[in-house]
């Protein structure tokens, strides 16, 4: 069993923590299945007002659902479609305070009112997207944007 301290009194401190956790949980371990699903995990855990969080990854030039918790997800999505393919094809974080204005949204989750997706960016190149949807609109701060961004360059190498 994994405990963490993770202080969730502000958000600048939720994601130190989480940070650190999330390097405590894959530092050496060269499963990337396996680090993918317990940040997936972390993410789900200590992030507030989140109705899916996880992974795509990108297999032979789209993206394919990886580890997540949430609702059962669509499971191939195009570069440059929807939010998880515009950041992918983009190599851009997205951050929607409001799907329904994004244009080529994909409803995974009717519930989903914003989202944030960051690229997973390994020697130049796009190999994944961390998808975070939450059931509130613009629940995503440039904090939150970046705090997910700090986890996806630590976890770049570890997720195969
Ligand atoms: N909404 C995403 C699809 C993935 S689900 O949210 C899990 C998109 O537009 O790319």
């Amino acid at each position: 069993m994994y405990a963490f301290a993770v202080d969730s009194a502000d958000t600048a401190a939720l994601h130190c923590d989480l940070l650190q956790a999330a390097d405590a949980i894959t530092a050496g371990e060269p499963d990337g299945i396996a680090n993918m699903a317990n940040v997936a995990a972390l993410l789900w855990q200590y992030l507030p007002d989140l109705n899916w969080a996880g992974f795509y990854r990108m297999v032979d030039g789209e993206l394919v659902l990886g580890p997540f918790q949430g609702k059962p997800a669509c499971i191939r999505i195009p570069l440059g479609k929807g939010v998880c393919g515009t950041a992918a094809a983009s190599g851009q974080s997205q951050r929607v305070a409001d799907v329904h204005a994004f244009p080529g949204h994909i409803a995974c989750d009717a519930a989903s009112a914003s989202e944030l997706v960051v690229p997973v960016v390994r020697d130049g190149a796009v190999v994944a997207v961390i998808d975070l949807d939450s059931p509130s609109p613009a629940r995503f701060a440039l904090e939150d944007q970046e705090g997910v961004e700090a986890i996806a360059a630590l976890i770049a190498t570890r997720i195969g």
